[in-house]
């Protein structure tokens, strides 16, 4: 081999390296893309732990639980409120997994979002109330918080199966 043909090759292979490496780059992020199914799947779980959190705080309250406890898994829930729009992006609408979503989200988008902060400002609401030990008036935000789950299904949920439908109905009250 001469000595061009040799540097010649070693260029290939430096030119095929830089290749490769630019094909191993992870990727920016405004690239990575979930499967719909697992979007799916993650949203109505989230919408599940979500429902027991809301759930159980109430409870625990009517049955004399400190409430001030509750601040931080209100101020949670309220975190979880300000992510729920994304969590339904264009194209995973109904056919997509088992979805219940409803076509009238993407069709009816600022008033969907509008209803994520209905319910993020009740339960914003439900957190200072919790830590300033006011019962009277963090019940009242629950309330008000509870008519904001029921008001996006009602829009933007298709029915559920019974054993779904279950996780959602209001506590038993004493
Ligand atoms: C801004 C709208 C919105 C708000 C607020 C909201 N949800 Fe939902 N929820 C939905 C939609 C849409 C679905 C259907 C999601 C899917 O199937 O992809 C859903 C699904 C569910 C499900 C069924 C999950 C499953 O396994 O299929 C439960 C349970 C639920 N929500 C409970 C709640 C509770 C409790 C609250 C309030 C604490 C709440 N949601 C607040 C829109 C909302």
């Amino acid at each position: 081999m001469t000595l061009s043909s040799k540097a010649l090759t070693c260029s290939a292979v430096v030119a095929l390296t830089l290749v490769a490496c630019a094909q191993n780059r992870p990727p920016a992020s405004a690239s990575v893309r979930m499967n719909p199914a697992d979007l799916v799947a993650t949203r109505q779980a989230s919408m599940r732990v979500a429902s027991g959190d809301f759930m159980v705080m109430r409870l625990a309250a009517e049955k004399g639980a400190d409430i001030r406890r509750f601040e931080g898994p209100a101020r949670a829930l309220a975190q979880w409120a300000a992510a729920l729009p994304g969590m339904f992006p264009a194209g995973t609408g109904p056919g997509t997994a088992n979805t219940h979503a409803r076509p009238e989200i993407w069709l009816n988008r600022a008033d969907f979002e509008q209803k994520a902060a209905d319910f993020r400002a009740a339960v914003t609401r439900m957190a200072e109330m919790a830590a300033a030990n006011n019962m009277a008036e963090g019940g009242r935000q629950w309330d008000v918080a509870w008519h904001s789950c029921n008001a996006c299904h009602d829009a933007y949920r298709s029915p559920l199966a019974t054993s779904a439908a279950a996780a959602t109905s209001a506590p038993h009250r004493r």
